[in-house]
């Protein structure tokens, strides 16, 4: 459960006893199955309401500061446009190389700064726990936008909706995560939240020097999933209902030699899939580079691009969520 609200100084109007009122959202660990149905249900009424009137005025007069030390589209673009379509506004510092973060400003003084101006902090930068520690000095929600290898809640968040969404059900599952395992944050908060449901299977399929770490593997394992390690997805793919691709991530490498040894390891093509089931999907945080061939785009399983557009009901929920509307 969430922890207690921080800002002891309530803008008038808000609804101070909504359960998500001023909470960070951190890390999936905080999330219980209960809190993911109702993320979920508002998620849906979200895009219903963008379905039906494109934008509406929840978060009039609400500013997102939008905080990104490190390259992004989708998660960027999706809390924009999930702030706009609320009504509310954003401050936009990504190119932090024009901020004062230049002149070396530390995390928590960008992050008290911002708090004096905006209602909300997204934060995507490349350490573990840069979120944990903005939170820290902002008397304002912050949300993890992706710490370095570390968490990426929102994005799972949004993976778990896009099935819900696909395939009717987030229990009873066979899901395969095929990749870079080891700097994925992607799949380290995906895993994480699988350990909440019943009849789940997970495989990890990567080369030896990119497995899922032991760290999170042994979370997952004190909830009786069971896991399994493989090198080669031919055994997986067969059982597999949700293939979840990740990109090799270059950036996370020390030695740029290791790089160009695992990066081309697994490639998604049309022939490959031949052996999957005709009712799975494929997954994939985005961006890919080689990791699935554009023919496959076509197949009605490849779901990446539908995923996508979870990210901005999904967004918007927990925006409205924290800001006490929801
Ligand atoms: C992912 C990320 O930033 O962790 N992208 C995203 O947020 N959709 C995956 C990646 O960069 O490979």
């Amino acid at each position: 459960m969430p922890s207690k609200p921080k800002n002891p100084r309530l803008p008038f109007g808000d609804q101070q006893t909504a359960p998500w009122y001023g909470k960070n959202i951190l890390t999936v660990k905080q999330f219980d199955r209960a809190d993911l149905d109702y993320i979920f249900s508002v998620a849906h009424e979200m895009r219903t309401m963008v379905e039906h009137v494109g934008t509406f005025d929840l978060l009039k007069g609400k500013i997102l500061a939008n905080l990104f030390y490190e390259p992004s589209t989708r998660t960027q673009a999706s809390f924009m446009a999930a702030m706009q379509r609320l009504g509310g506004a954003v401050v936009p510092i990504s190119e932090v190389h024009y901020s004062s973060v230049a002149k070396g400003e530390s995390l928590p003084d960008t992050v008290r700064t911002l708090a004096c101006y905006a209602d909300v902090i997204v934060i995507r930068h490349p350490e573990v726990g840069s979120a944990a520690l903005a939170a820290r000095y902002a008397d304002k929600p912050v949300i993890n936008a992706g710490d370095g290898p570390g968490e990426h809640p929102t994005q799972a968040l949004l993976d778990m909706f896009a099935i819900r969404e696909e395939l009717g059900r987030l229990d009873n599952l066979t899901v395969t995560m095929l990749g870079d395992l080891k700097h994925g944050r992607t799949v380290h908060s995906l895993a994480r939240l699988f350990a909440r449901f019943d009849d789940i299977r997970l495989n990890y399929v990567s080369p030896d020097i990119l497995r899922m770490p032991r760290e999170v593997m042994d979370e997952v394992a004190k909830k009786g999933i069971r896991q399994t390690e493989h090198a080669t997805l031919d055994a997986a793919l067969p059982e597999t209902d949700v293939l979840y691709v990740t990109r090799v991530q270059r950036e996370r490498f020390e030695d740029p030699a290791a790089y160009e040894k695992v990066k081309g390891a697994y490639v998604i093509t049309p022939e490959v899939m031949k052996s999957a089931k005709k009712q799975m999907i494929v997954l994939h945080p985005l961006p890919r580079l080689t990791e699935i061939s554009m023919e496959f785009d076509a197949d009605p399983r490849a779901a990446y691009f539908r995923q996508m557009e979870c990210g901005l009901y999904v967004r918007m929920a927990l925006l409205a969520m924290v800001l006490g509307k929801a």
